[in-house]
């Protein structure tokens, strides 16, 4: 399992195909000096994402492998592999990184491999994920972070945040208002394993002095029943 060794920073590898703004976050995170993890690469494997220009000021390093240079996604794994290995890097985070790793590579990985997702999982796996949630009818969304597991978006949950689906929703209102907490919760789960207090039980994730939140929240709010009294998320 990944945690930092002797007081050092655990290294990450953040992998990502687009804007990069959950790579921002982690970027931010680790602009905090007491922040136990730092970035020590940035692959991307679409030569012009947005993403690669937010690692130029702080000046971390990237790389860009692109699968189209490969004859298959063997090769380009090992590629990936590689470089993640001579950076050092303990963690790997996927943020926003739009290729499918074979089992070969999660394996290598495992539990030193994590992914962020823009639902509540285990319910809506894969893509479109907010236009299906709206159309679905949920009263709660959000987004997960978990350790990464062969089969698509699949593997134990380590953080998740909800927010309220409002009436007049569409897939970008929604989408905006999941990404506000997505940025805070690669940053917390990236943290608490950096700090060696997240460990794999089965299929279950077990985390150390942590509290879980004794509120819950209700949508709509209503008349009848308890549900008349509001609380916001802790
Ligand atoms: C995020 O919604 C993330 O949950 C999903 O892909 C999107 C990436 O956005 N896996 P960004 O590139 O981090 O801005």
């Amino acid at each position: 399992m990944a945690e930092r060794k002797g007081g050092a920073k655990l290294k990450l590898g953040v992998l990502i195909s687009g804007r990069g703004s959950n790579l921002q976050s982690l970027i931010d995170a680790s602009a905090n000096p007491d922040y136990p993890a730092e970035i020590a690469l940035v692959i991307s494997n679409v030569p012009d994402a947005k993403g690669l220009a937010r690692c130029r000021q702080p000046n971390i390093a990237t790389a860009v492998i692109d699968h189209k240079d490969f004859d298959d996604r063997g090769s380009f794994e090992e590629e990936l592999d590689k470089t993640l290995r001579a950076q050092g890097v303990d963690l790997v985070c996927l943020a926003g990184f739009m290729r499918l790793l074979t089992d070969a590579f999660v394996k290598r990985w495992r539990d030193r491999l994590i992914n962020i997702h823009p639902s509540l999982l285990p319910a809506f796996k894969g893509l479109n994920v907010h236009e299906r949630a709206v159309e679905a009818g949920v009263r709660f969304a959000g987004c997960t972070v978990h350790y990464v597991r062969p089969a698509m978006d699949d593997g134990p949950i380590i953080v998740q945040a909800a927010v309220p689906v409002h009436p007049d929703d569409d897939a970008d209102t929604l989408a905006a208002r999941i990404l506000g907490q997505e940025h805070r919760i690669y940053p917390l789960a990236v943290g608490l394993i950096a700090e060696g207090r997240v460990r794999v039980v089965g299929k279950r994730v077990l985390i150390n002095n942590v509290r879980s939140p004794e509120r819950t929240l209700t949508n709509p709010i209503g008349r009848w029943g308890k549900t008349n009294r509001q609380f916001p998320f802790d």
